[in-house]
């Protein structure tokens, strides 16, 4: 039977759902690459608008389809405007839509700039419980200290990861002092550039805003295993330097990423180790002595699988906004 209504979760509702559902959503990212990988999940490129290039503002449109045991199509629209933090706003809002497999139809719309950010910070976890030995991270270097990087240290704690000291970096000194008093408890060392978080680190995160390379000394660069979550920091000969990991070949070379300009500069992907899906399945050979860069486009299916088990959640527990009979449910 049609189901004609239409469920809405607004931010309160989405976030005190994914409190306590970190463990759930970091295995429905690693299912969802699995899926990719057996052809089992759809993922079309992403729909960009630059309408206002010199203030960076943006809007994507992420459709996707998610086969398996969950077959879920949807579509996640998110839109950029980084001037926002002056006026203490996110940068980043988004929605998502979820549709019934069965009929098309819409059944849930979600306030999705937490999906988003959460979806991309266990993308990034699960590529690091890969590479790096143990949950004891020893020195980690964090360059940009804005809404994704808290994401990415909330995720760390909520999956038992332990981090001993941790630098940071940011082109904004109030960031780099607001983000510090998000954690109390943390040891923090503010680094006074981001050469030298590359240079101190074991794991290195990027989330800036930066729309192309300003990081270009290659002799920092030993082992280190750097999560390249904003994509356009390092210059080309740092990628080229480096094992790569990529989650989507075809997306990642589609844009104007630190990857992109590497393929430019040798006109080959040979510098392109292979694929987050292949990572997790131990199919990656990895040179040793060099570091090791994760560059995630961030795929419509993450916002799919995890939006679906919020969605799931949020029936069982029932939160948000029921719009009863919001669709035509007859043919005339
Ligand atoms: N790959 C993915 O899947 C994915 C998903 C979501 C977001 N992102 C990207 O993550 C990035 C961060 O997003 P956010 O929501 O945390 O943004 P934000 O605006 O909250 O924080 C970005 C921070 O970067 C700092 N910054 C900008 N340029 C810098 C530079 N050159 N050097 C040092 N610091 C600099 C800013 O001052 C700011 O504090 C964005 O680029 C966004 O597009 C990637």
């Amino acid at each position: 039977m049609l189901n004609q209504n239409l469920l809405l979760l607004n931010h309160h509702d989405v976030s005190e759902l994914i409190d306590n559902m970190y463990e759930v959503l970091f295995n429905a990212i690693q299912n969802s690459y699995l899926l990719m990988n057996q052809q089992k999940a759809i993922n079309p490129p992403s729909t960009l608008i630059w309408y206002d290039k010199p203030e960076k503002k943006r809007v994507i449109a992420l459709p996707a389809f998610v086969g398996g045991s969950i077959k879920r199509p949807g579509l996640k629209w998110i839109a950029s405007a980084p001037n926002n933090i002056k006026n203490n706003l996110p940068r980043a809002s988004a929605l998502l839509v979820l549709n019934d497999e069965a009929t098309g139809f819409p059944v849930a719309i979600l306030e999705a700039s937490k999906i988003s950010a959460v979806r991309t910070v266990l993308s990034a976890i699960v590529a690091l419980e890969k590479l790096h030995v143990g949950k004891l991270i020893q020195n980690l270097g964090i360059i940009g200290c804005g809404y994704i990087s808290t994401q990415f240290l909330i995720a760390l704690k909520k999956l038992n990861w332990q981090v001993e000291s941790i630098h940071i970096f940011d082109q904004d000194p109030d960031r780099i002092q607001a983000f510090q008093n998000k954690f109390p408890d943390q040891k923090f060392y503010a680094s006074t550039t981001a050469d030298e978080v590359i240079k101190q680190n074991d794991v290195i995160f990027l989330a800036t805003t930066a729309i192309e390379p300003y990081i270009f000394d290659t002799s920092n660069l030993n082992k280190q295993i750097i999560l390249n979550i904003s994509l356009r920091d390092l210059a080309p000969e740092l990628i080229l330097g480096a094992n790569n990991i990529v989650d989507h070949l075809e997306h990642i070379l589609s844009s104007n990423t630190s990857v992109f300009l590497a393929y430019e500069k040798i006109k080959s992907t040979s510098f392109i180790q292979g694929s987050i899906a292949e990572l997790i399945l131990n199919q990656l050979e990895l040179n040793s002595t060099k570091p090791t860069i994760f560059s995630p486009m961030g795929l419509g299916i993450l916002d799919i699988v995890v939006g679906d088990s919020i969605y799931q959640a949020a029936e069982k527990e029932q939160y948000g906004l029921n719009i009863e009979n919001f669709f035509n449910g007859h043919t005339s």
